[in-house]
């Protein structure tokens, strides 16, 4: 009974998932499925292009690891996110501020956050002012090559590259760039194994 419940559930959210896609401009491919509820936003200029199959599961919908995390997409003025073919993600709190790429068959584990920004000044007088403090703050672009999976509950900071069929562990920290082929684990991310 609660199985049939979620099913009829998800399919309404994913009715009213491609309703709020369509009506921010986002650009989906074949066979959008996003389950659950995911808090959407584009601001003024911003352009989010997403590819075909992309997979999104969100709060108490079917993977168990989602629980009642909300996912959400967060698209800051004149930013940009692109999101390849085949792309699946649970929960997943993606805020771009300039620009965040995703290549094709990339997974991204539950709870993760993908930021590229700091969000604030480094400088403290600025961070006394709010329009200053946003002004002021450092923004780089973020890029996962394809087939990579990133475990869960990880975060991937501004400026940083991932390898193409790269693995990050569980609960990392991402700060510097992970080369191809490799698995990268813990706060800050260091390689633990080469794929090759
Ligand atoms: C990264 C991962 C794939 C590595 O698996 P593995 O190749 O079997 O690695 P091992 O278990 O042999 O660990 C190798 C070393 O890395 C360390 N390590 C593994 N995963 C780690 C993690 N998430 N954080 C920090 N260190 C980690 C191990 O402690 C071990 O260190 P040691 O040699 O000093 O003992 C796995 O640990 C992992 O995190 N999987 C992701 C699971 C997940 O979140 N899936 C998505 C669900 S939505």
């Amino acid at each position: 009974m609660i199985n049939f419940c979620r099913k009829i559930f998800n399919k309404l959210y994913l009715f009213f998932n491609k309703m709020k896609f369509s009506l921010f401009g986002v650009k989906y491919g074949k066979n959008l499925v996003v389950h659950g509820h995911i808090d959407l936003k584009l601001n003024h200029k911003a352009v989010a292009k997403i590819g075909n199959n992309f997979y999104s599961s969100n709060g108490m919908s079917i993977n168990p690891i989602c629980r009642n995390i909300t996912g959400s997409i967060t698209l800051a003025p004149n930013s940009k996110l692109t999101i390849g073919d085949n792309v699946g993600i649970s929960s997943t709190c993606i805020w771009v501020h300039q620009s965040i790429f995703i290549g094709n068959y990339v997974n991204i584990g539950a709870d993760s956050i993908l930021i590229d920004s700091d969000c604030h000044s480094l400088n403290y007088i600025y961070r006394q002012n709010i329009k200053v403090d946003i002004a002021n703050k450092i923004n780089k672009e973020i890029i996962i090559e394809d087939n990579v999976l990133i475990g869960a509950r990880c975060i991937i900071l501004k400026g940083v590259t991932i390898g193409a069929r790269s693995i990050i562990g569980a609960g990392s920290v991402v700060t510097n760039s992970i080369p191809p082929d490799s698995i990268a684990a813990g706060n800050p991310a260091r390689l633990i194994k080469s794929l090759k």
